[in-house]
């Protein structure tokens, strides 16, 4: 447990556990709430060390920001600027960030931009893996923009990367490529950060979407599914070296949901074994294999299928064709997303806990319909 969060919480809980009891006995039950929610946040983050960080000889601090996916963006910006004290911060085209002003202004798709009326400043976008095609090396044109000292962007403080682009289309991001980026970061002395808010917690079949890419980002910031029920959550992870946070320097008021910390310790009891990993590995084959099948089925329409795990996209030739197959879809009971620069891609993300009868039940749909809108 050195080097984590998890000894302080045990003092830290101690303490409070104390002064909650001298409290309550001067004041009635006022302060019960307070200790609740310290063995609750104790309680998470003591089956995260054991079932997450452990296992992964990760050896991550974790930090509680606001309730949703932009606060952990925020704060692992934030961050990362004051070690660094570098200013600028690399983007890629098609990354989604959300919508507050930091993470906005790192967040490609002017549907968003267009939208805030304020500076979108200390940003530089390089171009994702495959943005040119196969064929063209991104990182090499990344490279020569750091190399150069006259190429006019900044260096950065860091680089911040979703290993899948979840809402710019479903861009799977090759791990060699990954792999590369991490170096380009250790050789210019750039903070890796990966943004697992949407492909974490177990999306493409291991817990960090980056696990088998065999990387170590310097700060990952996680949202969405870890809330075990919906619930509103967000954490970053910094590697120890760097948490140079002053005590409460990034703070707020609500920081960590007692109920989302009691489901989000229960939706952890899936890593006690790799069963639920080999699972959801397992079904994401099958959801391939199947979206093949209705790709194969409409050879002149060049849809295109990309994904991995459980997260797969199926674009569309048109925007207006994935619109229609969304709607109808919507209609006979089926929710699925739109994704990519213009709403192209079908983005199929089902619960990772789907039964494979539901799952080719819901793609066999799905396949009637596109093959209805397409004739
Ligand atoms: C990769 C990624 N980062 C950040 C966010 C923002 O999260 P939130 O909408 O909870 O603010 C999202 C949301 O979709 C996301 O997919």
């Amino acid at each position: 447990m050195k080097g984590t969060l998890v000894p302080l919480m045990a003092r830290a809980k101690k303490q409070i556990a104390k002064r909650a009891a001298a409290r309550e006995e001067r004041s009635g039950d006022r302060t019960v709430a307070t200790n609740r929610r310290a063995r609750r946040e104790y309680e998470f983050l003591e089956t995260f060390e054991a079932l997450i960080l452990k296992p992964r000889n990760l050896d991550y601090k974790i930090q509680f920001t606001g309730p949703t996916g932009t606060n952990a963006v925020e704060a692992a910006l934030k961050l990362a600027r004051k070690v660094k004290q570098r200013s600028n911060v690399i983007a890629f085209t098609n990354g989604y960030h959300g919508l507050s002003a930091g993470a906005l202004a790192i967040t490609g798709n002017r549907h968003f931009r267009n939208e805030a009326f304020v500076n979108r400043l200390d940003v530089s976008f390089m171009p994702y893996d495959g943005y040119f095609g196969e064929g063209v090396n991104t990182l090499d044109y990344l490279r020569r923009f750091l190399l150069d000292n006259s190429s006019g962007v900044d260096v950065p403080a860091a680089i911040i990367v979703e290993t899948i682009q979840a809402e710019g289309g479903v861009n799977v991001a090759r791990l060699e490529w990954l792999r590369g980026l991490e170096k380009l970061c250790r050789e210019f002395d750039i903070l890796l950060i990966v943004d697992d808010i949407q492909v974490g917690n177990g999306r493409t079949g291991t817990f960090f979407s980056f696990e088998e890419a065999g990387i170590r980002p310097d700060l990952v910031t996680l949202s969405k599914a870890i809330g075990g029920l919906g619930l509103p959550m967000s954490l970053v992870f910094i590697a120890p070296e760097i948490d140079v946070w002053k005590p409460a320097e990034h703070t707020g008021t609500f920081r960590g949901n007692n109920l989302a910390f009691v489901a989000a310790t229960a939706a952890l009891q899936f890593w006690r074994t790799s069963e639920f990993s080999a699972e959801v590995a397992r079904k994401g084959r099958i959801l391939e294999q199947l979206l093949s099948e209705i790709q194969a089925r409409h050879p002149r329409q060049q849809l295109r299928v990309r994904g991995r795990g459980l997260i797969y996209g199926l674009q569309m030739p048109r925007p207006d064709l994935a619109k229609a197959v969304s709607r109808e879809a919507f209609r006979q009971g089926i929710i699925i997303e739109l994704a990519g620069p213009n709403d192209e891609v079908l983005k199929f993300l089902p619960p990772l806990v789907i039964e494979e009868a539901t799952l080719r039940k819901g793609v066999s749909t799905l396949s009637q319909i596109v093959a209805s809108v397409l004739k």
